[in-house]
């Protein structure tokens, strides 16, 4: 490594131990804390990489300079080191046997103590607002600088894997063209080309797939993606993604080059591998695609069961169709107030549940919740579903339409692991698969992943032959040759094999709804591309956010970004998005220009 030199102090707060007792150095940091003795004053002076105590017995210059040495003020100390005294020694930090006797001291920024908004290890607390309106602060903490730290370590990490796999990093533009990922996209209008508007991209797809149209083989970027969507937890309008694609891949591929990624960036053991479940199977099991595997309470679909039942909400929800999913509480794992029982519906209710039914077995006899309902035969007939049967057991239920039904007992299942403290501990990963290509709803397909995703090989001829205008013409049961990549319930990759066939793509667009026209208007450039030579290929992308909330044990994704954004998409520090000057305006030709 080149030694460097030039910085304005010598060490920093971290590094001064025995080894450096006499030696003349110079620090520069934050005032951690100060301690007036009277006529002894001590300061920690700190910086990232740990703290060191200064004293201030040997100080000739003036005591008055200590005034402005409030928390917070960064300041310039040079002096000798020296041991400290028998009881002030301090095992536990690298720094602790020693302190620095100030010869000379400055002043270098004062913090202005009376107005600070708050102290970031200190006696002024903070509120959630300030924290993300002066997040330069709270960068300060040593929680978020080692979550820095992390992120660029583990970017480096995925470098280094993805550089000796012979993949190139490559940049793509930010102002682009719409490329749909199933979000509305932020546009930005042009000055030059009057009412046009670039889009910042979701994701490269596209720009990937031509990259290996030409001939780059094996892509990579840790880019930014842009998607004006709801917000959630694990959810940024602007987040980072490990973009990947390569020629001639194929699903098997895609795994192990996944697989091998996963083991260095997690440290996982030689032998690790990932489990496949199928997405009918992820939603029939555990009413999700991005299931969280490490705990049971296994869901079983019961409409069967409760075929004629007396109980009305049941048997409403069987006469529309809908779907009826139990799943069973072990004595072993907990029990349940009238209390805990009745806030379960607020679990549910922002998935759209009316209620939760349940009841209990207990010495051989159902009580609680819609045990009048069960009778002898449906019970038997739940408890043949499962092992997990015995005295204690709860039975929960979760009835609805279909999407619903799924939805509200993920909820329930999820809050009740967590209560109940059923979470193992470590790294449960999941690859689901098999998704169906498309989704129905308002009368029209939508493409689950995105509209560049091939069709299983089997079902490729029913694609073809479908005909877009038929919802039941068999477009429901085409799946997709797409892989989502699950971690402890969360979502943090999915990619697919894409169509690289014309004649597929354009059948695509077809069933999406979209005309000639709108196609060539939107996508003209790259069905086109798909004319002239194209190596069949795939690829996938991660949310790199999402992987370092997991590797930092964050459940929210605004842990992980240096300036995060609200759950509102703004940015409270600068007040973005702000309100652009008439000027502006004008000059982007805006109809409320101020001339008119
Ligand atoms: P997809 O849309 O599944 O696929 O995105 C890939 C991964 O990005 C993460 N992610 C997000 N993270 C934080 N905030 C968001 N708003 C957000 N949206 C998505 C998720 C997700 O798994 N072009 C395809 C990939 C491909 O086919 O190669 C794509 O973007 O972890």
């Amino acid at each position: 490594m080149t030694k460097l030199t030039g910085l304005m102090r010598t060490h920093h707060c971290g590094e001064l131990t025995e080894a450096n007792i006499g030696q003349e150095v110079t620090l520069c940091g934050w005032v951690n804390k100060y301690r007036n003795l009277g006529s002894l004053h001590f300061i920690d002076l700190r910086d990232k990489y740990g703290l060191t105590q200064l004293g201030f017995a040997e100080f000739k210059g003036d005591m008055a300079l200590l005034k402005k040495c409030h928390l917070e003020s960064v300041i310039l100390a040079k002096g000798k080191v020296a041991p400290r005294p028998d009881e002030a020694k301090n095992d536990k930090m690298t720094t602790g046997m020693v302190e620095v006797q100030v010869e000379e001291l400055q002043i270098l920024s004062e913090n202005d103590i009376n107005n600070i908004p708050f102290l970031p290890f200190g006696a002024i607390e903070a509120t959630d607002d300030n924290k993300l309106k002066y997040r330069y602060l709270d960068l300060r903490t040593e929680k978020l600088q080692n979550m820095l730290r992390l992120r660029s370590k583990t970017a480096q990490k995925v470098r280094n894997f993805l550089s000796n796999e012979d993949f190139i990093e490559v940049e793509t533009p930010i102002l682009y063209k719409s490329t749909p990922e199933g979000a509305r996209d932020y546009v930005v209008p042009s000055r030059v080309h009057p009412h046009h508007v670039y889009a910042l991209p979701q994701s490269p797809q596209t720009l990937k797939q031509l990259l290996m149209i030409g001939g780059t083989d094996r892509y990579f970027q840790i880019c930014k993606c842009f998607r004006d969507e709801d917000l959630r937890a694990d959810r940024q309008p602007e987040f980072t993604q490990i973009d990947i694609e390569v020629s001639f891949a194929t699903q098997p591929f895609m795994k192990s080059l996944v697989e091998g990624l996963l083991k260095d960036v997690y440290q996982l053991d030689d032998d690790f591998t990932v489990p496949v479940m199928s997405y009918d199977d992820a939603m029939r099991d555990y009413g999700c695609d991005k299931p969280d595997v490490r705990f049971g309470l296994k869901q079983y679909v019961v409409n069967d069961i409760f075929e004629g039942t007396d109980f009305g909400v049941f048997a409403s929800v069987l006469k529309e169709n809908g779907l009826i999913k139990t799943f069973f509480v072990p004595k072993s794992a907990g029990t349940f107030s009238r209390k805990d029982t009745d806030s379960f519906v607020e679990v549910v209710k922002p998935h759209g549940g009316r209620g939760v039914a349940f009841f209990k077995v207990e010495e051989g006899a159902r009580s609680a919740g819609i045990s009048k309902f069960v009778t002898d035969e449906i019970h038997e007939k739940l408890n043949a579903l499962s092992s997990e049967t015995g005295d204690g057991t709860w039975l929960f239920f979760a009835d609805a339409n279909e999407e619903v039904a799924h939805a509200c007992a993920d909820a329930l299942r999820r809050h009740l692991g967590s209560k109940l403290d059923l979470i193992e501990e470590g790294y449960k990963f999941l690859w689901v698969n098999d998704f169906p290509l498309l989704e129905y709803d308002d009368g029209r397909f939508y493409a689950k992943h995105h509209p560049f995703t091939m069709v299983r090989d089997e079902d490729v001829d029913a694609f073809m032959k479908a005909d877009p205008k038929d919802p039941e013409g068999g477009l429901k049961k085409i799946y997709a040759n797409a892989y989502d990549i699950v971690c402890n319930g969360y979502e943090i990759g999915g990619g697919s094999i894409r169509i690289f066939n014309q004649a597929v793509q354009k059948k695509m667009f077809e069933v999406l709804g979209m005309s000639e026209e709108e196609v060539n208007k939107q996508f003209g450039f790259f069905v086109e591309a798909l004319n002239y030579g194209v190596p069949p290929h795939g690829g996938i992308a991660f949310g790199f956010d999402r992987m370092i909330m997991l590797l930092a044990g964050t459940e929210n994704i605004r842990d992980v970004i240096a300036f995060p954004k609200t759950t509102s998409a703004s940015d409270l520090m600068s007040s973005a998005p702000s309100v652009p000057s008439a000027d502006q305006l004008e000059e982007l030709h805006f109809m409320w220009s101020k001339k008119s």
